[in-house]
């Protein structure tokens, strides 16, 4: 089945769930892509079209990101939920979930607070604790950047954490695309939303559904030592590398996320 770009606000039956704009590709079993920030679900797009040949792939856009209305407030709880409502809209929960970096957040909110929609977690590229002061104060700046310079401002002063040294200048480019194309307006308040967010430190070890890890080999943002140390905290989970990739492996190499998403999710068919 093939039918990009919905809305799950079609019709007056779906109007009483959360709006909210998605991809959505390929066949049984599920699997929701989550993006990162400031990024919208194009972020999965080479991901998404491998893995539809296995699966059926929703790649929302999470809360004022890319098609949808930009938000002046939001919260990680926020973007959980209406994932969530998402899921229970297209009837395909539980199934797997996938965020990179910010996505992994929401992604982690769902497993907590919308535990039955999701039956497999994959973080990619991404985090359980919350910031500390000075990365709250750093959320702040973005805030204020994106408002008084807009969302290529942001992408700017991001871009030299963002890439591993394969990346090709088509991958900055898209990489640059995507977020220039974002709402000032969405960027600082997922910024703060991020400043705000909880911290899964202690909830994750607790989950009783199977837990994959991926992680650029370069990645700036989320280093291979504290992938490990995640892992370490998580006896059960798997842990993969993407060679060659920074923090934004999806993007950089679609084929190899792909694979490992994949080999993950056959691992825990049953
Ligand atoms: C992202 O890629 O989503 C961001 O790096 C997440 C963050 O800033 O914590």
């Amino acid at each position: 089945m093939i039918a990009s770009d919905g809305n799950a606000s079609g019709g007056p039956k779906a109007a009483r769930v959360p709006a909210l704009n998605y991809a959505d590709i390929g066949k049984l079993p599920s699997i929701v892509l989550l993006h990162s920030f400031p990024a919208d679900g194009r972020i999965w797009a080479g991901v998404a079209g491998i893995l539809s040949q296995s699966f059926r792939v929703v790649t929302p856009n999470l809360h004022g990101f890319g098609k949808n209305p930009p938000a002046s407030k939001v919260s990680i709880a926020e973007m959980a939920a209406d994932v969530a409502g998402l899921i229970h809209e297209l009837g395909i929960g539980p199934c797997a979930i996938a965020g990179l970096s910010m996505g992994g957040y929401v992604a982690q909110q769902i497993a907590r607070d919308h535990a039955a929609v999701i039956d497999r977690l994959i973080l990619v590229d991404t985090k359980a604790a919350a910031d500390n002061t000075a990365g709250r104060d750093a959320r702040d700046a973005t805030a204020a950047l994106a408002i008084e310079h807009g969302s290529a401002a942001v992408f700017e002063r991001m871009l030299p954490m963002l890439l591993g040294p394969d990346a090709s200048p088509a991958v900055v480019e898209a990489a640059r695309a995507i977020a220039q194309s974002q709402s000032p307006l969405t960027i600082a308040a997922a910024s703060r939303a991020m400043r705000d967010r909880e911290d899964f430190s202690a909830f994750l070890p607790s989950l009783t559904i199977p837990v994959h890890l991926i992680f650029g080999e370069y990645d700036a943002t989320m280093p291979p030592d504290a992938a490990r140390a995640l892992q370490a905290t998580l006896p059960s989970a798997t842990l993969a590398f993407i060679g060659g990739a920074g923090h934004l492996s999806p993007l950089e190499k679609p084929a190899d996320v792909a694979a490992a998403i994949s080999s993950a999710l056959i691992s825990t068919l049953t």
